[in-house]
């Protein structure tokens, strides 16, 4: 009898003849995979045996992605969110429980403060917020509740970098852990573990993927930090698409030429800004005029990342104009690491929920601009930009 198409339809594809092996991996959107017996489903979902059952515990996908970044940070352990935030939440609830102190840097993104702040405050954590440029006010701020203390590489706005074996001792001293924001580095510029850093958490989404396409987060550790990772993932959810995480491999293929390409364009960009006199600051952590630049040669080496600040003295509304000016070749895009130069506001954007003097503690004004250098040629990059200041005015 011939089947009906209501029995053809639902049917898995049959495998096809032969063994060729791609030499691009395929991806594996499967929500779920075939298991041969009982005994071999309960060994895989026990870990005993390595593949894949429930596509939310992990996939060849995310396992790919998670090796090749963990590879790159040296990191024991790894596993792939479907954002950074995600990466972030799952170091929190993986680190933290009620009655625990965690010390989070007052310069950490936003939404990571506020992770911090009020998500792990509502679950009986307490938290205090301290300045992670001042290694001593983080020692004096542990307690011996404290488990774990947060930074970033490189702080967002002003590119502050994190003494990041000094803090790892202050921490360990009282028995807790450090975590590294690497978002703003990549490991190609900065790899925490190596450093002393416990667990390191990268937003794929930004240089690491670097096609402006993907939401995806890391996180990184070595093994003693990891008993409840695995569980919590797969508890809370923390999932990360097949496609996704294809295309992030295909990015972090060529995160070394990109990174390297667009630090050396940054560099270039920073010293031109630098040769401006009608510019009230420039901030980037290869001029040796940065307050952290002989910390940030010996953490980084040859690299200092891709984002350079600038700051015009006319306010926001120089800076309106400048983003009007620029619009047609610098792109206003409030995230970082894209193949293309793109800028940001701070003060409109990743900052605006601070009141005006909180961010005017942080030093952040708003004539300040966030550039993030692609990897165009510099010519065209300091042509595009140094234009559109002219054209805009700095007053
Ligand atoms: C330093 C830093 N950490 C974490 C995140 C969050 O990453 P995602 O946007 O991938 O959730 C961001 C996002 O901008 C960030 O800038």
């Amino acid at each position: 009898m011939t089947p009906k198409p209501d029995d053809i339809c639902p049917r898995p594809d049959r495998p096809v003849d032969g063994v060729s092996r791609p030499l691009a991996s395929p991806i594996c959107p499967s929500s779920v995979y075939r298991c041969e017996s009982p005994e071999e489903a309960a060994a895989l979902l026990a870990g005993a045996t390595p593949g894949f059952v429930y596509s939310r515990d992990g996939h060849p996908n995310a396992a790919q992605l998670a090796d090749r970044c963990a590879e790159l940070h040296g990191a024991e352990r790894a596993t792939v969110t479907g954002s950074g935030m995600a990466a972030l939440a799952l170091a929190m609830l993986s680190q933290l429980q009620s009655g625990d102190h965690v010390i989070a840097s007052s310069s950490l993104y936003g939404r990571s403060l506020r992770l911090f702040t009020l998500e792990a405050v509502r679950l009986g954590v307490t938290t205090s917020v301290v300045d992670s440029c001042d290694v001593a006010a983080v020692a004096a701020n542990i307690t011996d509740e404290t488990r774990l203390v947060v930074v970033e590489t490189i702080s967002n706005p002003l590119l502050r970098v994190a003494d990041i074996p000094a803090l790892a001792e202050v921490a360990h001293r009282r028995g807790a852990r450090l975590l590294v924001d690497n978002s703003f580095a990549s490991p190609t510029v900065c790899r925490p573990l190596e450093l002393g850093a416990d667990l390191v958490m990268e937003s794929i989404t930004k240089i690491i993927n670097g096609h402006s396409d993907v939401m995806l987060g890391w996180l990184g550790g070595r093994s003693e930090t990891w008993s409840r990772v695995a569980d919590l993932q797969s508890t809370w959810g923390f999932f990360a698409s097949p496609w996704d995480c294809w295309l992030a491999s295909r990015g972090i293929s060529t995160l070394h030429l990109r990174a390297e390409r667009a630090s050396a364009n940054a560099l270039r960009v920073a010293e031109v800004l630098s040769g401006r006199s009608d510019l009230a600051a420039v901030s980037y952590p290869g001029l040796r005029s940065h307050l952290d630049h002989a910390l940030a040669q010996r953490q980084f080496g040859s690299q200092f990342g891709n984002v350079v600040t600038f700051t015009l003295p006319g306010g926001t509304e120089a800076a309106r104009r400048l983003i009007a000016a620029a619009a047609e070749t610098i792109p206003f895009c409030p995230s970082l690491g894209e193949l293309c130069t793109t800028l940001s506001h701070p003060e409109s954007t990743s900052h605006r929920t601070l009141a005006a003097d909180a961010r005017a503690a942080q030093g952040i004004t708003g004539g300040m601009i966030r550039l993030s250098v692609g990897i165009e040629s510099v010519e065209e990059i300091v042509k595009n930009l140094g234009g559109a200041i002219d054209a805009a005015g700095t007053r």
